[in-house]
């Protein structure tokens, strides 16, 4: 994914990170590089009118809002991907045509690195002095922005309030229209914090709860599981169960009658956290012999039980949904947690990057009455940044749209796009040469009644070309059906989400 043996290209080639600079294209066979993928962007625009090509639905009315990293470099040194700066981007659409903006979120970590030119903060992979048990204060950040943290994962409904979520438990609330950063959400409850959250809330459609769980460290850890009915309600916790090693879960499954935390062996312990002058995410250690646990959690009781399959890691739950006393839970799994050395730049070994990051799309059953576990593979293609209509979130459904993330080593690549049939176990794609797609959005079709009735979203860099547009893609059928270009290329992203109520 991120590969470390080009870093000292990207360090030399750093005056091109920019927009106004562009990157030069390499010629056919030239060697890749990651700055033709993680580049900083400079120019933040407002309802910028994108050139479009094709035809955009006329029923496709409101806001594709995207989260990702976007600046990288100060002076001569660099972040690792997932530290980089949050970028907030929208594409509106309307009658046909799509209006773009972009604002990098006002966070700490923008102040000290637009303003002081420093990488003096603390973040995933980043971290000068340990840091994870208290908030850095910068002595340039404005007041009204000490304690943002910078939240470049993902993007979140709260209540009736827009979010970004880092992994730090402090949702960041921005204007969808204009982008502008607002301050950390308020929850109203007491629940006591903790240090770690999942970037990866989910919403129940059916009941409209949303559902995350935290990590509380300290002398007794334990995961914290909770809902939020509406703003005015807070959170209420659902299950807190104690836990030695905790596992790093990037996401979890939620079905109608339970939460699921698939606990992969890749652990740490928490007072490597406090003592151990790491990174937050290098106390982390890949323990196989552990296996995965599935520690399984009634939703309305907090009764939970454990079931320990074979060990395997990931990101990204796809979906999962309970049936006649089965649980079904699918997941894109890597077959070990070497990944995470590859995203944060510690393997340049070329055969180990690429068996890291091999995934297949796996469902595991679990038969609660007799607590059993099976697994079977439905669909054996390397994919990443799994998405469902977030309509069917905690129900049975039929497909998942996701891309091939292995970062191209040429110009000639071109990563796909799938549409993933779970139940035929069959596929669909689109791709382009020196084309890059990102998460893809489903948005289904007003009074849509099947499930492909709609179109998919997904920003595409084209690195080959320096640029970047919207792809729009008919779902049924999976034809692209138009393209909006933008005025700058944007990087590769992380997460974004479909808001209808513009
Ligand atoms: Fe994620």
């Amino acid at each position: 994914m991120f590969r470390k043996s080009l870093i000292a290209a990207a360090l030399v080639l750093s005056s091109c990170q920019s927009n106004s600079q562009p990157v030069p294209v390499t010629t056919p066979g030239e060697v890749f590089a990651n700055e033709h993928l993680l580049f900083d962007m400079k120019d933040e625009v407002s309802g910028f009118p994108c050139l479009v090509s094709g035809t955009v639905p006329g029923w496709l009315s409101g806001a594709l809002l995207r989260n990702g990293p976007a600046k990288f470099q100060v002076g001569d040194k660099r972040v690792e991907w997932f530290d980089g700066l949050a970028m907030l981007h929208v594409f509106e659409f309307s009658s046909g045509q799509v209006a773009y903006s972009n604002r990098f979120l006002r966070s700490e970590q923008y102040f000290i690195m637009m303003d002081e030119k420093s990488l003096e903060f603390s973040g995933f992979a980043q971290d000068p002095c340990p840091k994870v048990f208290k908030d850095q204060i910068s002595k340039e950040v404005p007041a009204s922005m000490k304690g943002i943290h910078n939240a470049d994962v993902s993007i979140q409904a709260y209540a009736d309030q827009m979010v970004a979520l880092t992994e730090v438990p402090m949702p960041v609330v921005f204007d969808p229209e204009t982008l502008e950063t607002v301050g950390n959400f308020q929850y109203q409850d007491k629940l006591v914090q903790g240090q770690w959250e999942s970037a990866h809330p989910q919403r129940d459609p059916i009941t409209g709860e949303t559902v995350n769980y935290f990590i509380r460290f300290g002398r007794e850890t334990s995961y914290v599981v909770w809902k939020m009915e509406n703003a005015e309600a807070g959170r209420s916790v659902i299950a807190e169960i104690p836990v030695k090693r905790p596992s790093y879960m990037h996401s979890f499954a939620l079905t109608e009658h339970y939460v699921v935390l698939v606990e992969f062996p890749f652990v740490v312990n928490p007072n490597d956290l406090r003592d151990k002058k790491k990174p937050f995410i290098f106390n982390y250690q890949w323990k196989p012999e552990l296996g995965t646990e599935f520690l399984v959690i009634e939703r309305s009781s907090g009764k939970s039980f454990k079931i320990k399959g074979d060990p395997f890691f990931a990101f990204h739950h796809v979906n999962a949904f309970d049936k006649e006393g089965k649980i079904y839970i699918d997941i894109i799994t890597h077959p070990n947690a070497n990944i995470m050395n590859v995203v944060t730049d510690q393997v340049d070994d070329q055969k180990s990057i690429e068996e890291s990051e091999t995934t297949r799309l796996q469902r595991f059953t679990i038969d609660v009455a007799q607590q059993g576990l099976k697994s079977e593979t439905l669909f054996d293609q390397t994919t990443e940044l799994p998405r469902i209509p977030s309509e069917r979130v905690a129900q049975e459904y039929q497909y998942c749209y996701a891309v091939d993330m292995r970062f191209p080593t040429t110009m000639q690549a071109k990563p796909a796009l799938y549409q993933i049939d779970v139940n035929a176990k069959t596929a669909k794609s689109w791709s382009e040469e020196g084309c890059f797609p990102g998460e893809p959005i489903f948005v289904a079709r007003p009074g849509a009644t099947k499930e492909n009735d709609g179109v998919v979203l997904s920003v595409v860099l084209d690195f080959a070309r320096n640029s970047s547009f919207l792809l729009v893609i008919d779902a049924n059928g999976f034809n692209e059906i138009a393209r909006a270009k933008v005025p700058n290329p944007i990087p590769v992203g992380l997460h974004g989400l479909w808001d209808a109520k513009k």
